[in-house]
């Protein structure tokens, strides 16, 4: 019997009380429960880079009281390894600290695209590019589930900003959705099969995804026949009876009966078929019973091991990005100066529900004494202030005077990167900056060391000798850091997106932030270097970019034909410098002659390689149809279109060593041609792309939304900040604000969160937010009173809330 018959068998002795109450959480992290018929509750953890499992006593949203695990690097310092195996072995050991936790899902990976840089959270999602997210959150998901341990694939779908995330409607095309957005979904789906998905909380197209028929029906169900366990973003259910007869299986969280007697209501009046709650409730006792079976998985779990598998990752992902004069490596002869705070309090992680309580850390100050470095230090900026320091500016400068090399420590400071709202822009503090220029005036032999989840503008880049990017680097960042300076290691990571020049450079800034009704994906798929490359556009460091201390010869490539329609291709790749080292091999294909617009490249296949000195080795990538494709609007399909193809190798997007031409035949003659209706799509390099809003109908297939921020009659998804100018709103603010702050329960970083994205909540949510303090239905009363329904509102209000 499969586990999903058995669920079914289990569902038949079930009441139909007991059906909906597995299809909402008991609590903020668990399910419900028969013990009588063998289905314990289960658990729920975030995720991603580390478990995050709070203390029963403090279950919110997101307590301070967490149990310790691993930190690993952060998911951007992930796909910036390119390293599949290493990774896999990350998601092992995720997989062992649940076990050892009795955790049966972790909500990791989350592998939104990064549409827009600023985007709070884009340190913990990995790429601009859907293959590398496909294939690294892939790798994740089958090491986690290889310890019979659930992964959650995470948001599912286009949630790629903070700001209004929860109730924004994204207008994407259907090509761009497929091509993009929902292509790295598919890859981690086809290759690992998560256990469960998680469905994000923003709208897309119109509807919330956790109710959006599309996305649960069209695409995870039918097209990609996925057959796990769908999930709610927490909070993220607008409407519980749309979301099961669209096909959510399990809302989370829950706090009181409220929840599951939504359910029950729906299922008396016949809003929602018996058969259809019965199908969620089999997906998610099936869920259980997968991690039920799967605890007969023998597992250990060393913690020891774990952490010194976080520097590895940090090790091998790091990105020296510039190395002029081979100042690196450093060596412990020479006189250092190590200046940054960040070298004592590195930011390891950034804020939010995938914050971990490290069960150790390290730091770089301490990593260059244990290597026994002569070294003088000074603060140079206090993490807490953004003023600049005049004391502290002049001792970094005094310290860094005739020093051999100065090491400086910068990014951003602890509350940029997060959950819950957007940077406001992305450069480096000020006072970051100004001791780059300043130490650079006195010392030529200037080291930068940047730390950080996400882009940041590098106007300063020429100024120091040696840059390297260490990303939000997890518990032994410090000592990965001091490694790879001191040539112990060699670094090997490349840029998982595209540092521009600017932030106006990237396409999807001319829409964003849109409102909270409104985002327009009006750039379609000029996404990072898909758009750079083909806008021919001047960038800071290219997609794929990271140098090594040695160096690295491509040679000898080959095409070879297989009877299966395949191809295979091969370079050679050789080191030629005299450092053991490795190399990210990318294979990028450009259609020549489209009739659509397309990306100039699109990387299909890459893989690392380790070479010692002088050694050669051959690399083989075999290219499926898939490679070539295009998503076709008319047949739904991913198609290919007859014409020339070149298949590009090379060492990053912009570093192109060896290419061939080859021809295709086409699968579907249709091949939608907007040349004359929306010319800018395909002129990017003519002149700066700004596509009208025809043009982009065009292309959507339709008239865009009206842009409304009508906000009238208001639901629980309205949010706070709709109701701020209604007569008695600012009462009913202060009433939800006393009550957010007093329940949360939140730690004092998440309270940030919260206040900050405030405003752009909906109403719903502070059920959530203040763990069930206001219920679901004091918020239908709130709703009651806001639409002039006073007296059904207050009896509402009165009857539901508690300790006022
Ligand atoms: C986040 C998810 C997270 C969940 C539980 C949500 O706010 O978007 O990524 O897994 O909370 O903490």
């Amino acid at each position: 019997m499969t586990l999903y018959e058995e669920a079914s068998f289990i569902v038949e002795k079930l009441s139909l009380e007991e059906k909906c109450k597995f299809c909402c959480g008991i609590d903020f992290w668990e399910s419900f429960s028969k013990d009588e018929l063998g289905i314990p509750s289960i658990m729920m953890c975030d995720g991603p880079h580390g478990l995050r499992k709070e203390i029963k006593e403090n279950f919110c949203f997101v307590s301070s009281k967490v149990e310790k695990s691993t930190c690993f690097p952060t998911s951007t310092a992930w796909a910036s390894s390119f390293d599949e195996d290493l990774i896999y072995r990350v998601g092992k050991a995720l997989g062992e600290e649940c076990r050892k936790e009795n955790v049966a899902v972790i909500l990791s990976p989350g592998i939104n695209i990064k549409r827009v840089p600023i985007c709070g959270r884009n340190f913990e999602y990995l790429s601009e590019d859907p293959y590398l997210s496909g294939k690294i959150s892939a790798a994740l998901i089958k090491g986690i589930q290889s310890k019979g341990v659930a992964a959650c694939l995470k948001h599912f779908a286009a949630n790629n900003q903070e700001n209004n995330r929860y109730t924004v409607n994204a207008i994407i095309d259907e090509r761009t959705l497929r091509e993009i957005y929902l292509k790295g979904f598919e890859i981690a789906i086809k290759e690992a099969n998560p256990w469960s998905i998680m469905m994000a909380y923003n709208r897309l197209n119109g509807e919330y995804c956790c109710q959006n028929n599309y996305l649960i029906n069209d695409v995870l169900r039918k097209d990609w026949n996925y057959n796990g366990c769908i999930i709610s973003d927490w909070g993220g259910v607008n409407d519980i009876v749309e979301s099961i007869n669209n096909g959510l299986n399990l809302e989370m969280p829950g706090y009181n009966d409220d929840y599951y007697k939504n359910i029950e209501k729906a299922v008396k009046n016949n809003k929602i078929k018996e058969e259809i709650l019965d199908e969620s409730v089999k997906k998610v006792i099936e869920l259980i019973l997968k991690y039920k079976e799967g605890k007969k998985i023998p597992y250990r779990c060393n913690i020891q091991e774990h952490i010194n598998l976080a520097q590895e990752v940090a090790e091998n992902s790091a990105v020296l990005l510039k190395n002029t004069d081979n100042i690196l490596p450093g060596n412990t002869n020479q006189n250092i100066a190590v200046i940054g705070k960040l070298a004592k309090e590195p930011v390891i992680q950034a804020l939010g529900s995938s914050k971990v309580n490290p069960n150790t850390m390290d730091n770089s100050y301490d990593a260059f004494l244990d290597n026994n470095c002569k070294i003088s230090y000074a603060d140079g900026y206090s993490l807490e202030d953004e003023e600049i320091d005049e004391c502290l500016l002049k001792e970094a400068i005094k310290i860094s005077k005739n020093k051999d090399i100065v090491y400086l420590f910068v990014g951003n400071p602890k509350y940029t990167e997060a959950e819950g709202y957007d940077r406001k822009n992305i450069n480096l503090p000020k006072l970051h900056e100004k001791l780059i220029y300043e130490i650079g005036k006195i010392n030529k032999n200037l080291v930068v060391i940047l730390q950080s989840g996400s882009v940041v503008k590098m106007d300063w880049s020429d100024v120091p000798k040696a840059i390297l990017l260490t990303h939000l680097s997890g518990a032994r960042g410090g000592n990965a850091t001091v490694n790879i300076l001191l040539g112990k290691k060699n670094p090997s990571g490349k840029l998982n997106e595209t540092y521009s020049n600017d932030l106006e450079d990237y396409p999807a800034m001319k829409f964003y932030p849109g409102d909270r009704n409104h985002l327009e994906y009006r750039e379609s798929i000029y996404v990072g270097y898909r758009y750079f490359d083909t806008a021919k556009k001047e960038v800071k460091y290219p997609f794929g970019f990271g140098l090594s201390y040695t160096t690295f010869e491509y040679s000898n490539m080959k095409i070879k034909h297989n009877n299966d329609n395949t191809i295979n291709v091969s370079i050679t790749i050789t080191n030629t410098g005299n450092m053991e080292g490795k190399e990210v091999v990318q294979l990028y294909i450009s259609c020549l002659n489209s009739k659509l617009f397309r990306a100039k490249q699109e990387l299909k296949r890459f893989k690392k390689i380790n070479l010692l000195p002088g050694e050669s080795k051959e690399v083989t990538f075999n290219l499926d149809e898939e490679s070539f494709s295009y998503y076709n609007i008319y047949t739904h399909k991913f198609e290919i279109e007859e014409g020339q193809y070149s298949i590009n190798i090379g060492s990053s997007s912009r570093d192109i060593k060896f290419s061939s031409i080859i021809n295709k035949s086409g699968t579907c003659n249709k091949v939608p041609n907007y040349k004359e209706k929306s010319p800018s799509y395909y002129k990017l390099y003519e002149k700066e792309f700004n596509p009208g809003i025809e043009e982009y109908e065009n292309i959507y297939g339709n008239k865009l939304p009206i842009t409304t921020n009508a906000i009238h009659p208001f639901t629980v998804s309205s949010t706070i900040n709709d109701i701020k100018h209604v007569y008695g709103g600012d009462l009913i603010i202060s009433f939800i604000n006393k009550k957010a702050y007093k329940f949360s329960g939140a730690d004092r970083y998440m309270q940030i969160t919260i206040k900050e994205s405030l405003n752009d909540s909906p109403l719903r949510l502070m059920t959530m937010v203040t763990r069930g303090a206001i219920s679901h239905k004091t918020i239908t009363g709130l709703v009651n009173l806001l639409n002039k329904h006073y007296i059904k509102g207050l009896l509402e209000i009165l009857r539901n809330t508690k300790r006022f």
